[in-house]
């Protein structure tokens, strides 16, 4: 705790000098979620990337996350806390992959999710995040649709729209792991509560929630529930905002297996170090990110 206090007075102080901005993404550990000056999920902490007027951008999430901010930001210092923390599900697809699946499909456009390289969304037409799929997927101009890389997410806009999809078969490994069976046995051990669940999960257990939606969806839709009790199917860390909302509530993770280990690589001391020594920073080629920012940006455009 001693070692903690010293270390948020120094980032406090580095913060002013560098005039930098900790943005964290809601899986992140709660000792820097308490630090951030921003809690948000993947497309909150995109839209205010794009958007600070600080100069420097301390993204404390995952690689693909530190990257979207240097592309909607390039004049910006992007600095993350250990270059090492990737997505599995990111690393599931590449661009060569997805020319082969274009050259397939000529008339189809290419929406893809946010947890992507930038070689990726520079061969994409569009980005998403799980908070806005399903508009997203209906707001392009096509009848069909190349997806990637989540098959899960995939599955779910699918549902929720007339365009044929062609999804690619990646996962969140963390996501993917939640069963059926885990959540039978917390029903059964907390019959009162209802079950959220975040889309990344599989389809046979998007099915059983009581609510789906994205980490800003379901911490939406405990704070203003009239339940008191959740069993949720997401990535543990969602737990601090969820508690710091509803302080009264009851929140039961669905397994305990919802803990990504790539967003835990991050702690409170890589943070203070990457504000001190102004490394590891994010840098994508400029042809690369000229072409990924367009599907960025169109992304932040929709309604
Ligand atoms: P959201 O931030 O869109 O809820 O996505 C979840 C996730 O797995 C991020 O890596
Ligand atoms: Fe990637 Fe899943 Fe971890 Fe999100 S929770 S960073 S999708 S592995």
């Amino acid at each position: 705790a001693e070692q903690n206090r010293e270390l948020r007075e120094r980032l406090m102080q580095l913060k002013k000098e560098r005039n930098a901005i900790i943005l964290a993404h809601y899986y992140q550990r709660d000792e820097i979620q308490e630090v951030a000056d921003f809690r948000g999920d993947s497309f909150l902490l995109a839209q205010k990337a794009a958007s600070t007027d600080a100069d420097v951008i301390v993204f404390c999430g995952v690689h693909f996350m530190g990257e979207s901010a240097k592309i909607l930001a390039p004049h910006k210092t992007v600095l993350v806390p250990d270059e090492r923390a990737g997505c599995p599900m990111a690393d599931m697809v590449n661009p060569i992959g997805l020319r082969e699946l274009k050259a397939k499909h000529p008339n189809a456009k290419v929406v893809t999710y946010i947890n992507s390289s930038a070689d990726v969304k520079a061969e994409t037409d569009i980005c998403c995040t799980s908070a806005n799929a399903v508009k997203v997927v209906n707001s392009v101009d096509a009848d069909e649709v190349i997806w990637c890389p989540d098959k899960n997410l995939g599955h779910y806009v699918s549902q929720h729209t007339d365009k044929k999809m062609i999804i690619w078969e990646g996962y969140c490994n963390t996501h993917d792991m939640l069963t059926i069976k885990d959540v039978e046995e917390m029903r059964a051990k907390y019959p009162n509560a209802q079950f959220v669940v975040h889309p990344e999960c599989r389809p046979e257990v998007v099915e059983m929630a009581d609510f789906v939606g994205s980490t800003t969806g379901i911490l939406k839709y405990c704070r203003e529930s009239s339940h008191d009790e959740f069993i949720v199917g997401t990535e543990d860390g969602t737990g601090y905002q969820l508690r710091l909302d509803s302080p009264d509530k009851k929140f039961h993770f669905a397994s305990k297996f919802l803990v990504c280990p790539n967003m835990k690589v991050n702690n409170l001391k890589k943070v203070v170090k990457a504000l001190e020594t102004m490394k590891p920073e994010i840098y994508v080629p400029q042809d690369v990110a000229d072409k990924a920012r367009l599907s960025l940006e169109r992304m932040l455009l929709v309604k």
